[in-house]
């Protein structure tokens, strides 16, 4: 984005001014068939009571809402409101909050966190992304993450490894996706002490 005055009053001023809603290939219908074919997440959803931050349309885990004790999805682009309407129309234990993952501050903690491709968005330091994960995940509770390899984001992750047990690294693409090198990352699955 080219900098104007204009810009720059924006970003100042409003840290979140209206978000754009693009096309986003990994929310697919058949890409989130895919990638819950790779993840197979079930033990860490059913029963709980889950957070999902930077859900997207909410489309990835949706198999697994009716399994759980409550699913919560926070979302700071409210174009996709009215998918989470919807989708509540299909599951009531279905919540959401349009609102940023630094300005949550939740009633309850959660059981199981669910951060997928979103901490690059975050604006806070890995130490304050680390924290705030860490006050709203009940003990023994699980976090699901997965990110791209910045400086910034394996910090994140190293803290993590350094207070949580990591209970499995899964692929997020194999085959021919994973040969072309499209995208390559791991989800990281921890628990809490
Ligand atoms: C790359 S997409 C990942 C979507 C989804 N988690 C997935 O893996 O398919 C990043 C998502 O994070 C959301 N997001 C951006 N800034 C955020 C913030 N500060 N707090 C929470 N979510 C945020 C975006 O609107 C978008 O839905």
């Amino acid at each position: 984005m080219r900098r104007t005055a204009t810009t720059l009053f924006l970003t100042r001023a409003v840290p979140y001014p209206s978000m754009k809603h693009t096309y986003y290939i990994r929310q697919s219908y058949l890409f989130c068939l895919y990638r819950n074919y790779m993840y197979d997440f079930q033990q860490y959803l059913a029963g709980r009571n889950v957070l999902e931050a930077g859900p997207n349309k909410g489309m990835l885990f949706e198999k697994y809402y009716p399994l759980t004790k409550k699913y919560t999805l926070l979302e700071p682009n409210e174009h996709f409101e009215k998918n989470y309407i919807k989708l509540q129309q299909r599951h009531p234990n279905l919540h959401y909050e349009i609102g940023t993952f630094e300005t949550f501050e939740p009633a309850e903690r959660f059981d199981t966190i669910v951060m997928m491709a979103v901490i690059a968005h975050i604006r806070s330091k890995p130490d304050e992304i680390f924290a705030k994960i860490n006050d709203m995940l009940n003990p023994q509770g699980f976090l699901i993450i997965e990110t791209n390899n910045t400086k910034r984001n394996l910090r994140v992750m190293a803290l993590c490894e350094e207070n949580y047990e990591l209970v499995e690294a899964k692929t997020s693409y194999n085959g021919i996706i994973k040969w072309l090198k499209i995208d390559y990352r791991d989800v990281m699955v921890y628990r809490k002490p």
